[in-house]
């Protein structure tokens, strides 16, 4: 045979989501004891195994909060500034944390319409006083209410302050703040100098949601795309962010490995590099690149891509992750795998997992949520949000986004636009696919993530193997 026809009967078969499903085995597994806790880099672990897309209907603050409070990650989209990127960073940093460490202070001889002014201005209602770095008093909102203006910060304040160590245990801070009636616990250390600040919000906030990704000082994670030709974003976010994550469609470029090794180097960031395909883009990536914290793979399977259609070019995601777990397998190196694009229900990050994913990252699950950005429109008496694709011609609109495809194809859009159907709040879509994760989990016998990597197996079918009976009509709550 020829070597033309050869590329094609010799060429693998690209499966799909569709193309398999879950073979069921022994089980001695429950549903509910199963554990959904996976790794998205290193050192990044996550309680439940969902990312959300960096796109800009879909992750910027609100949603990266939510999401990393139930246990997940958001990654910031990079379609706007460098400091409106850096801003929605550190909005998700200051959404709560465990000891404040950054804390607003004010000095004793100051004025009471000072205090009064900055806790405006911060939107905080009290501040230590502080004089040569050690407390001396809290002055709080109560403090200031009917105090005169012009008195001294020292005249209004509240000398008898109660205190904490630094290694104050949350459920000890939440009692004391309880027992003395108080909303602000400041810590010190032994020669009372302030350490930080514990606010009773924020240790509500820490008991509401236990299983909610966050950092060492307590704060929720959060991740941003960057490009790899963009070190100055890259070297702005990283204070801000856990992890950087590449964002590009085609990985597999030499030049774009070459930028991403110099931000990896020059930020000492973890940073997860994609999107990636095939087994060989895996090899060449990580034997150029110092230090892989985590790999993004599929190409072209997103609900919004047209890459397949424009370019008929693509590795679809389930393809992409068995292509990069065995690679991995032969190097014997662990990274974890994030599944990209294509993910409509739990099931789908069943098979993603089977085939040796560690999370999952969905756009079009999420882009449906109230937390992701825009409104909700009423489309024949639906309700609907926008979804678009970063290589869309309106995201490009943007034109910053845009290095996420190639140079020469800058004017073709790899993407299109489309109203999802609102699905509620992420908590709500979070609950249903961990219980449908834990359903296909208990059908393979599966505890963990470990075991469905390893123990599951797999059934091709046919395209007709889904399909419904021809005669029947859906009644109105059947609907799917
Ligand atoms: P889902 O199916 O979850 O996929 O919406 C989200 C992923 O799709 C990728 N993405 C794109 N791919 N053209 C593409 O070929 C685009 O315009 C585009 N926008 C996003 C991206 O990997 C995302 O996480």
């Amino acid at each position: 045979m020829g070597k033309f026809k050869e590329k094609i009967t010799n060429s693998d078969f690209g499966f799909n989501f569709e193309d398999v499903i879950l073979l069921p085995g022994l089980s001695r597994v429950e549903p509910r004891e199963v554990n959904l806790s996976s790794w998205f880099t290193p050192s990044i672990k996550l309680a439940i195994p969902f990312v959300s897309s960096p796109m800009d209907t879909v992750t910027e603050e609100e949603m990266a909060v939510a999401l990393a409070r139930l246990g997940g990650l958001g990654i910031l989209h990079r379609n706007c500034s460098i400091e409106e990127e850096v801003e929605m960073a550190k909005r998700v940093k200051r959404s709560e944390s465990y000891i404040i460490r950054d804390v607003v202070s004010i000095s004793p001889s100051a004025t009471v319409g000072e205090a009064a002014s900055i806790m405006r201005e911060k939107r905080i209602s009290g501040l230590p006083v502080v004089e040569k770095g050690r407390l001396v008093g809290i002055i709080t909102e109560r403090d200031v209410r009917f105090a005169d203006r012009r008195l001294k910060v020292e005249e209004a304040m509240t000398r008898e302050v109660v205190v904490a160590k630094p290694t104050v245990e949350p459920e000890e801070a939440i009692e004391l703040m309880r027992r003395h009636k108080i909303e602000k616990l400041p810590i010190v250390d032994d020669s009372n100098r302030l350490y930080g600040l514990i606010t009773y919000r924020d240790v509500e906030m820490r008991e509401k949601y236990k299983e909610a990704t966050r950092d060492e000082e307590g704060r929720l994670r959060v991740g941003a795309a960057i490009s790899p030709f963009d070190l100055k974003r890259a070297k702005s976010l990283s204070p801000y962010v856990d992890v950087l994550v590449i964002d590009v469609a085609h990985f597999h470029n030499l030049n774009v490995i070459e930028a991403t090794k110099r931000i990896v180097k020059e930020t000492g960031k973890e940073v997860v590099i994609g999107n990636l395909g095939t087994g060989e883009a895996v090899l060449d990536s990580i034997s150029r690149i110092d230090e892989v914290a985590g790999l993004r793979v599929g190409i072209g399977s997103g609900s919004v891509c047209t890459t397949m259609e424009v370019a008929r070019a693509g590795a679809p995601t389930l393809f992409a992750i068995t292509e990069a777990a065995d690679a991995l397998e032969e190097l014997g190196m662990n990274i974890p795998i994030t599944a990209d694009g294509g993910i409509r229900g739990a099931g789908d990050v069943a098979l993603a997992i089977a085939c040796g994913a560690s999370v999952v990252m969905m756009g079009y699950v999420f882009a449906g949520c109230k937390e992701s950005p825009g409104a909700t429109s009423i489309i024949g008496g639906r309700y609907y949000k926008l979804h678009r694709g970063m290589g869309s011609l309106a995201a490009r609109r943007k034109r910053i986004a845009v290095d996420r495809y190639a140079q020469l194809s800058k004017e073709i859009p790899e993407g299109t636009e489309v109203w999802v159907p609102y699905r509620g709040d992420v908590a709500t879509v979070i609950s249903e696919f961990k219980a449908g994760l834990r359903i296909a989990m208990g059908y393979a016998g599966a505890a963990n993530m470990e075991e469905m990597r390893e123990k599951s197996r797999l059934l091709r079918v046919s395209p007709r193997t889904h399909t419904r009976a021809p005669d029947i009509l859906m009644t109105p709550s059947g609907e799917m």
